[in-house]
């Protein structure tokens, strides 16, 4: 063999080990792009790693005490004592669709006792892992077995999981027109115009009550309205009910909504959290609640969701679901807790009044009484962006891009500092 040949062939050799090299260290998941982070979760992350003292967390809606701490509610200390006492509890597996005294409770409370639906044993309930499971589960039964359209409608603005959840479950996702920048107050007009020019039997995603991100809510009279179009178009309502009680502090005004529906005849879905009214936020807590025509339909749909529970968790986790079941079955412990509701909701009106006070007093331009007639754990401020912007670079507080502020990250210790903030982008920052 010639020099020249042999040095041709350990070339080769070369080449062909480098490829095999290659390709073994070449990840079958290299086109995988990076996600952006979550909007809300990812600011949570950036405040805590913000070592400015007077930063402030109003992204986030969880609620927060007036020292800024998380609250774990007195009746859920009690219904964690009677937990740890019980000598006969144990760590055993829980029905696939939840324990059944918690269900009915929930499904309960969100209905009302006298509920035409209960009565007729046509409404029943499977825990969740929280609001957003709830919201999953019910989009993953719709989206195999409701036969009238594959589109669903989402507010805008809205919580953005909601379009991550539908458009999974693989929904069409669509917006309908809620929020108006001018009043600042519900585009009622353009949702049910929008309602009016869906595919008939749409789904449609509502916020039974203290509308996420906006805290804007419809009108018991808009309400009305609403059900005509949706009844007289054959749309579905999906109701998300993460607020129950913690909006107004009275659990039935907040439920209005879903038990009118009920009223007029429709099938439903109802997505139940207890993560805000119980403060059970990491226990994952919530209930699907569903409304049938029947009580043969209602118990259909109830096996087929267990089948889809039992393929994706098994079985719902048991801690939180046993503390909403002791208080809700429990008349002292329930008239308790509508006590720590009161405190909680009222607590952040008092931060509305504040707010909108300061700002009043600064003159800081534009109109501010949404501030306070908005409901909820959310103030939809009207700022955008780039004044977003400016409030975490130059002020240290953190909301998201969308000028959403969750009330219960004011206290009456920052409230002033975060109105100057405010007062200086509205003025300073073009938008
Ligand atoms: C929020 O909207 O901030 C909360 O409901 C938390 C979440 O899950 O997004």
């Amino acid at each position: 063999m010639s020099s020249s040949s042999s040095s041709q062939q350990r070339l080769n050799q070369l080449t062909s080990h480098l490829t095999t090299m290659e390709g073994s260290s070449a990840s079958i998941f290299q086109q995988v792009p990076k996600a952006a982070p979550d909007a809300i979760f990812h600011l949570t992350a950036q405040y805590k790693a913000d070592t400015d003292p007077k930063k402030i967390n109003v992204g986030v809606g969880a609620y927060r005490t007036d020292e800024l701490k998380p609250y774990v509610l007195p009746v859920v200390k009690k219904a964690d004592a009677i937990l740890f006492n019980n000598k006969d509890l144990d760590h055993e597996y829980q029905p696939i669709a939840g324990t059944p005294s918690f269900t009915n409770a929930a499904v309960k409370l969100i209905l009302g006792e006298d509920s035409v639906a209960i009565r007729e044993h046509r409404a029943v309930g499977v825990q969740t892992i929280s609001g957003t499971g709830a919201n999953h589960t019910g989009a993953v039964f719709l989206s195999q077995y409701y036969k009238k359209s594959n589109h669903c409608y989402i507010s805008n603005p809205t919580w953005a999981n909601h379009r991550n959840i539908f458009s999974m479950a693989g929904f069409q996702v669509n917006t309908y027109p809620y929020w108006n920048d001018k009043t600042r107050g519900l585009d009622f007009e353009g949702m049910l115009q929008c309602m009016r020019d869906a595919p008939d039997g749409s789904v449609y995603i509502l916020h039974a009550c203290a509308h996420n991100p906006t805290g804007v809510d419809p009108t018991m009279e808009q309400w009305r309205e609403i059900a005509d179009v949706m009844q007289s178009k054959g749309h579905f309502p999906f109701f998300d009910c993460a607020y129950q009680g913690f909006a107004s502090g009275d659990l039935d005004r907040d439920a209005a909504a879903v038990r009118y529906f009920v009223e007029r005849g429709f099938e439903l879905f109802v997505a139940q959290s207890f993560a805000k009214n119980f403060g059970l936020y990491g226990e994952r807590t919530g209930n699907l609640t569903i409304v049938g025509k029947s009580p043969q339909v209602a118990q259909h749909i109830l096996s087929q969701i267990e089948i889809a529970q039992r393929a994706e968790i098994s079985n719902p986790p048991a801690y939180g679901a046993r503390i909403v079941d002791i208080v809700l079955n429990d008349a002292a412990l329930y008239a308790e807790w509508k006590e720590n509701l009161k405190y909680m909701s009222n607590r952040i009106k008092e931060m509305r009044h504040a707010l909108r006070s300061r700002l009043e007093e600064l003159q800081t331009p534009g109109q501010w009484n949404h501030t306070t007639d908005q409901i909820g754990m959310f103030s939809f401020t009207g700022l955008k962006a780039p004044q977003v912007k400016v409030l975490k670079e130059k002020y240290h507080i953190y909301m998201t891009d969308n000028g959403r502020v969750s009330m219960a990250g004011l206290s009456t210790t920052n409230v002033d500092y975060f109105a100057r903030a405010v007062d200086d982008v509205v003025r300073n920052v073009s938008v």
